[in-house]
């Protein structure tokens, strides 16, 4: 079980640090309770390295919101998966559909994205999910499944570890409405069954499918129970230390 927080645009350094190393002596205070629990953390680029000095004890990874698709070169503001690797990142999330719908990135850029996480041994959280109209609309499995196609087309997954998928409804994100555990664990189905063919049964059954969008302490138990649910990617809940090993605990119920 995977519980990631994606604290998008948000900490200062000093902040930021201080979550972090709340979180660190959170996960040592609850011994092995979370033995069974991975931890993540993506802060925005300017943290990470601290971050990572303030979870370099700790058994959580550090992961980065964004990459681009270049090693190096003249692209002002972007960040390279090398940078990322060299500060200590495992992970990278791709395709978030706030990048998608601010900065209109494309099935096409995700995949490039993934492709270049993946050559520098990062491991792309790769996001989709549907917008509200699209649900309504009775699209929301063709989207996710395009989605997916568009973002792993010539990705190279050699074992379960080489790939997270995170399922993050648009209108679920930030709303404090989640979806329900049936229409989380439905969509995960048909993630894994989509990853099945793409992959086969042995890679792809253990490959985290994180479900993301208002997951909280009070809903994470019953999302987290489902049986394609492997973990989390948590925003707001991931922003303060108690409400994101909250979430760890639930995990580790259900977990047993
Ligand atoms: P919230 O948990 O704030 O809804 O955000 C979810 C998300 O977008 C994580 O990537």
């Amino acid at each position: 079980m995977l519980i990631a927080g994606n604290w998008k645009m948000n900490t200062d350094l000093s902040d930021g640090r201080t979550l972090a190393e709340n979180i660190a002596s959170g996960i040592a205070e609850a011994g092995s309770r979370f033995d069974s629990v991975e931890f993540a953390v993506c802060p925005p680029f300017v943290h990470l390295q601290a971050v990572g000095t303030a979870l370099s004890d700790a058994p959580v990874s550090l992961g980065a919101q964004d990459v681009h698709r270049e090693d190096e070169g003249a692209y002002t503001s972007d960040v390279s998966a090398p940078m990322l690797t060299s500060v200590g990142c495992t992970y990278v999330i791709v395709g978030h559909s706030e990048r998608r719908q601010y900065y209109d990135e494309t099935d096409g850029e995700v995949n490039q994205k993934a492709r270049q996480a993946r050559e520098h041994g990062l491991v792309p959280i790769v996001c989709v999910g549907e917008t509200l109209d699209q649900r309504k609309g009775g699209d929301a499995e063709a989207v996710v499944t395009a989605q997916l196609d568009g973002a792993l087309d010539g990705v190279a997954v050699n074992t379960a570890d080489d790939l997270v998928v995170a399922y993050e409804p648009v209108w679920a994100i930030g709303t404090g409405e989640s979806a329900s555990p049936t229409q989380a664990q439905d969509m995960h189905a048909v993630i894994r069954t989509h990853l099945r063919d793409r992959y086969g049964s042995e890679g792809a059954d253990d490959i985290p499918l994180l479900y993301g969008g208002s997951m909280k302490p009070h809903n994470a138990a019953d999302l987290l129970s489902k049986p394609d649910v492997d973990g989390g990617l948590i925003g707001s809940a991931s922003l303060e230390a108690e409400s994101f090993l909250g979430i760890a605990e639930r995990a580790a119920t259900v977990l047993g």
